[in-house]
């Protein structure tokens, strides 16, 4: 890869936009490789990705990496980034409970995200669950319905939509969790194949 294309993206692209309820937080912002076959996108930084800075390091970032070991997809090789760019939260005392973004929050960061794409120019992309898929595909789908297969999203560029790992994380019956983590591992093994 030319020296160039592994820069940092946040070397050369512009501040992203700031939510309302964001204004006391720092982004976090994508990391990876500029060129990445596979570009993930997940919904927002969690608690352990604020504090961090960093996107998928907390429970949810721990499970995509075993499911991603798993699948055979080296994930220092893919662009890992999120919809919104800051965390959202409600306290309740002392803790900080996430808080789903809303249909506004998602076109706030839309431009920002679809500059990314332009800029990591990845064969495939990964929308992981509901937020991804409406920020990619410019419209809320059945995510559950169509989970698995490939769309046509921005830039003509080809998008797997596929479940966020906290769905799995949440589910709570052990052989439905065992179950739909391996069709979770099994549709990252296809998107590693796919980018190629
Ligand atoms: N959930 C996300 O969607 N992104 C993260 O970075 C962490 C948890």
């Amino acid at each position: 890869m030319p020296e160039n294309l592994s820069l940092p993206l946040e070397a050369s692209s512009a501040a992203p936009p700031v939510a309302p309820w964001a204004a006391d937080r720092s982004a976090v912002l994508g990391e990876g490789p500029k060129g990445a076959l596979l570009m993930f996108v997940g919904e927002q930084p969690g608690d352990e990705e604020d504090r961090k800075g960093r996107p998928f390091v907390g429970p949810a970032g721990r499970l995509l990496d075993r499911a991603l070991a798993e699948a055979g997809v080296d994930r220092t090789a893919c662009y890992v980034t999120n919809a919104v760019k800051h965390f959202k939260y409600v306290m309740r005392g002392k803790r900080r409970l996430h808080q789903s973004p809303d249909a506004g929050d998602i076109k706030l960061y839309r431009p920002f995200l679809l500059r990314e794409v332009e800029e990591v120019a990845p064969h495939l992309l990964v929308a992981l669950g509901g937020t991804a898929t409406q920020a990619l595909m410019g419209q809320k789908l059945p995510l559950l319905k169509l989970r698995g297969q490939v769309f046509e999203g921005p830039g003509d560029r080809p998008v797997l939509l596929t479940v966020h790992p906290s769905f799995l994380l949440r589910l709570p019956n052990p052989e439905l969790k065992e179950t739909e983590y391996a069709r979770f591992v099994q549709e990252l093994a296809f998107a590693g194949q796919a980018a190629k």
